[in-house]
Parts: structure tokens; C-alpha cells; sequence
């Protein structure tokens, strides 16, 4: 009856059949625009070669199910794109618009996803289509942002869902099986090796990072899948293995680097700053590093000074002839400007760190060596000493007395006349604890180049809020064997002399320990790693439509794409991490036993607070929560931003699962936790401590901590990787010497020359330039960046009260950035800018593109 009213209002009647014509519009992009050297070419001629009979839809509909095809939903008449609309606005550079007109029957009904069929001979990256008119709903707007591949590439169609959301158990019955073969195909067979166009979201172990083809040396251990290297999953490839070793997969060619597998729209989808970035990474690695090593293997040499260091940034220097024509010939032009920054002047030269913009020495003094354990690229380690001497939970069985060999006399003076006692009951001490991680490899990583120590360093938080280093202990195993513990030094500060030239150099071992736990574990392991299963089992169980896809997806974005490059060329033996960063080819190895301790819920901000010791819960502190440092950025903006996330999942969470029982009920949300903890999880299946994920609860604090992993946490300790660690002698990454002994001519040197002594010491040149051309890349925000409180698109629910509880989330974010500003212009907040004035804005939610030291991304993107 309602139909027919409607029909005679629109008029649809007369047809006497109720049939008649829906306009709709899809925008596309054509593979060549990405192409930049063929990119004025492109967008013009090309885009004509899918109009005609190149690419169908058909509607399917969500109303009616096909008797003789399972009540599959009803599929219309295929229609084709028709006009190719220039005048439309706003397209970005590259997209097109097209019309396309659907013939609608009555047993079309309301359409729920759209069958595309490309039949022309090359793919193209469909973004949206939106449907006018349509009776009884009006605008139906699908998000597709997928490639569609030529249709022989697939063994399935390609299907693509309206912008509604559907619990599994309200979906529309025609819709169903659809919904259930898109999950199936996603999934795979786990067979083949895998191609350009595939979909196919699986796991993997990381057992491609060596290459024992190449020689023992660069074959490495498979992480995941045994308790001895336990390893969060990676995605498949399935790449035959490798000759020498059947567990090994076999490693695709430097030059081929950017092809290596990901599924199809975890790459690209959007434009060139991921390519450049990509493009950057590849230049570095097949280019300019073999020209660096060729370059200072001819003229080996040291930086004799603090001052020929700043070079790098101030002059640059001179590549080698017809290198920048190697690269040219290799990568678009458009990429070689911004990765060169030059106008053909053959200098390498990089921009100035922070660190030490305003000041060229305040990064030596011994607050900002405290104050960035609290702001610094790395500030998620410092804890609270609870017992005095700080005790080693290493087995003594295996690594005998490991025991601190600090004394109350070592720090009793320092303690602003307090006892030791006094200061550890007032919770005043803390530690930066980088012993029993590293002493278990240390007599094999000291085997090589590299010389360095455990070291245990021990702090006093002043009554003006800042941490002041009160001593310094470096350990290395006892030379007759493990079994006889460990002999270490005890250093303390001091500003003169050669006692302060020894103190500096006892800072930087702590500073190349530090560095690289924060590369392996804080970066790598415990954002990249740990965030790339939760991606694929979320493709792989959960829908488009599914109320959870919808939520987490925008914090996945470009994160298996840079996790596959960082296998390619970072991670991988004989990789650029591996030459950088001191636990150099049992780099990969020591994250796994790290994570042999890696508690998912301590991902959560809170919880890592208490379990450092450094926040207690206290129902009178907002968010009921009190920081024993109460000056410590991270940590403050970290909790406003952690809590502006918990809400936004809670309102969101709690318009669809209004009982816990809808939890429970979900099917395809119990199949997704169930396979993120037994398969991407799966050497930590039996932990104790996995969310059940049987109430909201459960559900509101997961899907936090996923989003405050893959954009916060990750923001914190990547974006401040340059700004910090682009001046080496801050953050050194290698050390290649022992600490000089009284009576040895390199004592000596450290008394006439202490900075030449420092130079050679700490990373050497071509490391340096090395790491610092890397941090920079991984330091860039691309200038299509989505950050924290954004999405790609405002479409991409349609529903209200999602919709404004985001917009809530949005403004909650502004307000803290307005929080962080006047907290980094309050002179009593010591730590926000320090000795160095870099104020904190590592969580500061939103930047411009590149180098800025601030933005929070959406996810782990680089
Ligand atoms: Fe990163």
C-alpha cells in the first residue's frame, strides 16, 4: 500500500510495470595517474578507455533474495559508465567521475552492495558510488577505495557494500551470503604464492628476514611459532623457500623491493607521499648506501669534532658524481627533488634536529638527559625504584650474581638530605633499567665492532620536578663465564676534568642502550610488530559493515605496507637496522625474547603507568589516577589522550551492543578476537590475561588499546625519532669502545681530547649519515596524513549517533592541543621544554606534513 502511494508521488506508476531509471555517480582513479612520469598524459586520454561496455554494476538488492540462488539478494541489469563528468567538485588531482545510469525494477528493492565487473585491461582505484533517488531511500552512497583489478585477475567478483552498518545477526538476509563469501575469500586457502592484484589477508612467521642462500651470516632464526623465538604473526606472501634452508622464505630482489606482497588496498590507496616515502626507503638502500660505503671505505675517517658533525646539517656532504643521474634514472623526478632537496647540487644535507636548534650544547647536561626519559623519543621506559640496590630477575642458575653493585655511598650525598631510604619511601628514585634485556647478548654482540654494556641508571626527582641522574652502573658478564655473574662499574656525576669527560661517555652507553631498546622494543616490537596481526584478523573475520570494522579500520591504515618495506629493507639481515643499531643480526632475535613478556593489556596507557611504578590510582586525580612524576609530558598528555579515546569507543561501542549479551551473540566479533589471540597472537594463546571478550567492558577497552597503540603510542616514539636522534651525539646508536681505563694511552687522549675520544666512541660516520637519512624519512608526516579524530571521508557511517559522538571526540582532541600549548608555555613545568627548549608536542594531535615533531597519525603509516 505505501509503495503505491510512494509510486504515484514519483509518478512510477504510469510505466505500468513499476520500473524506472536511478542516476548514480562513481569516482575513480586510473592506475596511471599514480604513474608520475606519465602523469600529465594520463588523466586525460585515458580515462575514455573505461567508458562503453569496459566496466558493469549491478545493483544487488537488499530486499529481495533470488529462490533459486540461496536468497542470495537479487541482481539488476549490469550498467555502464556513461559520461565522464569534468565539471564535478571537489575531485582530488587524479580522480574522475563518471555517470552511469541503473535500470530499477521493483524486486530490486533497496540496494545493499553493488557487483562490479572491470573488463577493460588494466585496473583502476574505484572510490566512491553514490546512488540518487533510489525509492523509498533516497541518496545510497557506497565507500568503496579499493582497486578493482581486470576481472580474469579474480576467482570471485567484486562486491561492495552500501555505507550502512549491520551487526551479523541483523543483516539483511540477501545480503548475508555475500557478506559471508567476501570474508571467505579475504581469508584464502593459505595456498600460492600470492600476487599483485590478490586480497587474501593470512599469517606468517617471520622466518624471511634471512637469507641463507646468500651464506651463513645472513641466515637468521624463524621468530614465531616456537617458545624459544615467540613472534606476533605477519602477513603472508607465501614466496617459495629459500634453497639452503625449506623453513626459510625465499627474499624477493633489492630492486623489486616495492613489489613485494601486500594485499591489493593496504597499498596506495592514496597518493604520492606513500610513494614517496617507499621511494625514499628504496633510494637509501639500493643507492646511496653501497655509494656511502664505497665512499668512506676509500677515506676512512672520523668526525674530529663536535663542530665537523653540524657539517651534515649546515654545509652537507658532497655526493659522488653521476649518483643523483643513478637514482634519476631509477625513480621519477617528482620523488627526486623531495628526497635530494637539491636543484642539482650533488649535497647531502639534512635538516637541523631540534635538539639542537636553539642550543648546540644544553643536549650535555645532565637534566635533559633525565628530562628525556620524560619527553624524549623514548619516554616509556623510566620506572619507579622500589627496592635499593636495584635487584636482576635474570636466573642465577644460568647468569650467576647479577645483582646492582651500587652502594648508599655511590648516591647518599645527592639526595637533597634525604636518606636513601627516605628518598625510596617518598617514591623519589627511579630507574632507567636497561640490564637484564641486554646482559643475556652481550658477549656475543661484544664479539663484533660493537663494545658495549648493561647498564642500570638511577635518578632523584627533584623538588623542582626535573630528574636528576645520580649514578651510572655498567655491567658486562664475567670473562670466565656466565656462571660468575657479572663485574661492573659504578660511575657519578661530574662537571670538570677528565671526571667529567668519563661521566659524559658513561651517558652515552646508557644513551646507545636506550636507543636501541626504543628502536627494537618501544617502536618496533610494541607498535609495528604487535599491531599488524590485529589488521589482518580484522580483514579476515570481521566485514565492512561489521560496527567494529568500521571503528578500528582507519588505524590500519599503510601499516602492513611499511611493515613489509621494513622487512624488505630495514629489519632484514645485512638491513639498514641491523648495520645501525648495536644488537646489530641479534637485533630482530632480542625483540622475540622481549616479547616473551609482552602483555597485551599493558598496551594500555594506564596500566603501563602503574606497572612502572610511576602512576598510582587515586580516586581523587581525574581519571582516577596520580603520576608520582607530576612533570612528566608523555605521560600527562598521554592520559588526556588515552581517556578522549576510551570515550569515543564507549559512546560508539554502546549505540550497538547495548547489552552484553549482543557481545556474545556476535559471531563474526567472537571468530575475530578468537583468531587475533590463537593465530596472530598465537605463541601467547594461553596467557592469562587475554580480555574474554564477553562484555562491553571487554570490548571498549580492546579496541582502545588498539587505537591508542596504532596512533598515540606510535606517534610518541616515531615522529620524535629525528628531532632528537637526528644529532647522533644525543642519541648514539652504536658504541665501539670500552670506557678508558686509568693508565691507558685512550685515558690519556680523553684528558687532552675528550670530544675526539667521545667521536670515536660512539657511532661512526657512515652509520651516522646512514641512520640519520633513514630517522628523517621515518620522522615525515605525508601531506595526506589522516590524524587522530579524522577520517578519509565524513561518509563513512550513516549513522547519526556515531557520527556526532566523533565529532565530540574531535573537539575533546582540540581542547587538549589547546591543554598541551599553555602547559609548554608554563615556565614551572620544567620537563615540557627543558635545557634544550624542544617543547613537548610528540602528542599534540594534529601537523602539516612533514618534519614537524608533532600530529598524531591514525596509525602505525610509517
Ligand atoms: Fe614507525
Amino acid at each position: 500500500m505505501l509503495h503505491n502511494l510512494f509510486d504515484k508521488i514519483t509518478g512510477q506508476e504510469q510505466h505500468g510495470k513499476n520500473s524506472r531509471k536511478i542516476k548514480g555517480t562513481v569516482v575513480l582513479m586510473k592506475k596511471n595517474v599514480l604513474d608520475f612520469n606519465d602523469f600529465n598524459a594520463s588523466v586525460l586520454d585515458r580515462v575514455h578507455e573505461l567508458l562503453g561496455q569496459g566496466v558493469s554494476l549491478q545493483l544487488i538488492s537488499a530486499d529481495h533474495g533470488d529462490s533459486e540462488n540461496g536468497f542470495k539478494g537479487k541482481l539488476g541489469e549490469p550498467a555502464y559508465l556513461e559520461d565522464w563528468i569534468t565539471t564535478i567538485t571537489p575531485l582530488t588531482v587524479g580522480d574522475s567521475a563518471f555517470k552511469v545510469t541503473f535500470d530499477w525494477e521493483e524486486e530490486t528493492g533497496v540496494p545493499g552492495a553493488i557487483l562490479i565487473k572491470n573488463n577493460h585491461h588494466s585496473e583502476f582505484f574505484l572510490k566512491t558510488i553514490t546512488l540518487e533517488d533510489v525509492p523509498r531511500e533516497g541518496r545510497v552512497h557506497f565507500v568503496c577505495n579499493s582497486w578493482v583489478y581486470p576481472a580474469e585477475k579474480y576467482t570471485k567478483d567484486r562486491v561492495f557494500f552500501v555505507n550502512k552498518t549491520f551487526l551479523p545477526s541483523e543483516t539483511p538476509l540477501p545480503l548475508q551470503k555475500y557478506r559471508e563469501e567476501e570474508l571467505v575469500h579475504l581469508r584464502g586457502d593459505g595456498k600460492g604464492e600470492l600476487q599483485e592484484w590478490d586480497r587474501v589477508y593470512d599469517y606468517a612467521y617471520y622466518n624471511d628476514l634471512g637469507n641463507p642462500d646468500k651464506g651463513s651470516k645472513y641466515a637468521r632464526p624463524t621468530l614465531g611459532g616456537s617458545s624459544e623465538y615467540p613472534y606476533p604473526r605477519r602477513g603472508r606472501t607465501g614466496r617459495p623457500p629459500t634453497n639452503t634452508d625449506p623453513n626459510s622464505e625465499s627474499r624477493i630482489p633489492l630492486l623489486m623491493s616495492l613489489n613485494i606482497y601486500v594485499p591489493r588496498d593496504e597499498r596506495f590507496g592514496h597518493l604520492k607521499l606513500s610513494d614517496f616515502l617507499a621511494y625514499a626507503l628504496k633510494s637509501i638502500v639500493q643507492f646511496i648506501r653501497p655509494e656511502l660505503e664505497a665512499l668512506f671505505d676509500k677515506t676512512p675517517s672520523e668526525f674530529d669534532s663536535l663542530e665537523d658533525v653540524l657539517k651534515l646539517y649546515k654545509g652537507g656532504i658532497p655526493l659522488p658524481e653521476g649518483l643523483l643521474k643513478d637514482i634519476g634514472d631509477n625513480i621519477p623526478a617528482e620523488m627526486l627533488k623531495e628526497i635530494f632537496r637539491t636543484d642539482g647540487a650533488q649535497l647531502l644535507r639534512f635538516p637541523m634536529p631540534q635538539v639542537i636548534e636553539e642550543d648546540k650544547s644544553a643536549w650535555r647536561t645532565d637534566e635533559e638527559f633525565g628530562r628525556e626519559m620524560l619527553a624524549g623519543v623514548n619516554p616509556v621506559n623510566i620506572s619507579l625504584l622500589q627496592e635499593f640496590p636495584p635487584a636482576s630477575k635474570l636466573d642465577p642458575k644460568v647468569y650467576g650474581d647479577q645483582s646492582s653493585r651500587i652502594t648508599e655511598q655511590d648516591i647518599g650525598n645527592n639526595l637533597d638530605g634525604l636518606t636513601v631510604h627516605e628518598a625510596l619511601k617518598q617514591n623519589k628514585l627511579f630507574i632507567l633499567d636497561h640490564h637484564d634485556a641486554l646482559m643475556p647478548y652481550l658477549r656475543r654482540i661484544n664479539s663484533t665492532s660493537n663494545k658495549i654494556y648493561s647498564s642500570r641508571t638511577i635518578l632523584f626527582l627533584k623538588s623542582d620536578g626535573t630528574l636528576k641522574p645520580l649514578v651510572i652502573e655498567l655491567s658486562l658478564p664475567h670473562p670466565d663465564g656466565d656462571q660468575f655473574g657479572r663485574i661492573s662499574k659504578v660511575y657519578t656525576p661530574a662537571e670538570e676534568g677528565v671526571e667529567g669527560s668519563i661521566w659524559q661517555l658513561a651517558k652515552a652507553y646508557v644513551a646507545v642502550n636506550d636507543s636501541g631498546v626504543h628502536q627494537l622494543i618501544s617502536h618496533w616490537l610494541n607498535t609495528h610488530a604487535v599491531c599488524e596481526p590485529v589488521v589482518i584478523a580484522t580483514n579476515r573475520q570481521l566485514s565492512v559493515v561489521h560496527p567494529i570494522y568500521k571503528l578500528l579500520h582507519p588505524h590500519f591504515r599503510d601499516t602492513m605496507n611499511i611493515n613489509a618495506f621494513a622487512r624488505q629493507i630495514l629489519i632484514n639481515a645485512g638491513g639498514i637496522l641491523e648495520t645501525t643499531v648495536f644488537p646489530a643480526r641479534y637485533a630482530m632475535e632480542m625483540s622475540s625474547v622481549v616479547y616473551k613478556d609482552w602483555v597485551f593489556t599493558e598496551q594500555a596507557l594506564p596500566a603501563d603507568l602503574i606497572k612502572r611504578g610511576v602512576a598510582v590510582k587515586d580516586a581523587n586525580s581525574p581519571h582516577g589516577l596520580r603520576l608520582l612524576i607530576e612533570d612528566y609530558p608523555y605521560a600527562v598528555d598521554g592520559i588526556e589522550i588515552w581517556f578522549a579515546i576510551k570515550t569515543w569507543v564507549e559512546d560508539y561501542c554502546s549505540f550497538y551492543y547495548k547489552t552484553d549479551d549482543i557481545i556474545q551473540k556476535d559471531t563474526e566479533l567472537q571468530s575475530w578476537w578468537k583468531e587475533l589471540v590463537e593465530e596472530g597472537h598465537g605463541d601467547k594463546k594461553d596467557e592469562p590475561w587475554w580480555p574474554k571478550m564477553q562484555t562491553r567492558e571487554d570490548l571498549v577497552e580492546t579496541c582502545t588499546i588498539i587505537i591508542w597503540t596504532a596512533s598515540a603510542l606510535h606517534a610518541a616514539v616515531n615522529f620524535g625519532q629525528y628531532p632528537y636522534a637526528g644529532y647522533l651525539p644525543n642519541r648514539p646508536t652504536i658504541s665501539r669502545k670500552f670506557m678508558p681505563e686509568k693508565g691507558t694511552p685512550e685515558y690519556k687522549e680523553l684528558e687532552s681530547s675528550p670530544d675526539t675520544v667521545f667521536l670515536k666512541t660512539i657511532t661512526a660516520q657512515l652509520q651516522t649519515v646512514l641512520g640519520i637519512a633513514l630517522i628523517e624519512i621515518l620522522s615525515r608526516h605525508s601531506t595526506d596524513e589522516v590524524y587522530l579524530g579524522q577520517r578519509d571521508t565524513p561518509e563513512w557511517t550513516a549513522d547519526t549517533e556515531p557520527l556526532k559522538a566523533f565529532d565530540k571526540f574531535g573537539k575533546k582532541l582540540a581542547e587538549i592541543e589547546d591543554r598541551i600549548t599553555s602547559m609548554n608555555n608554563d615556565e614551572k613545568l620544567k620537563n615540557r621544554v627543558g635545557p634544550v627548549k624542544v617543547p613537548y608536542t610528540l602528542l599534540f594531535p594534529t601537523s602539516e606534513g612533514g618534519l614537524t615533531g608533532r600530529g598524531i597519525p591514525n596509525s602505525v603509516s610509517i
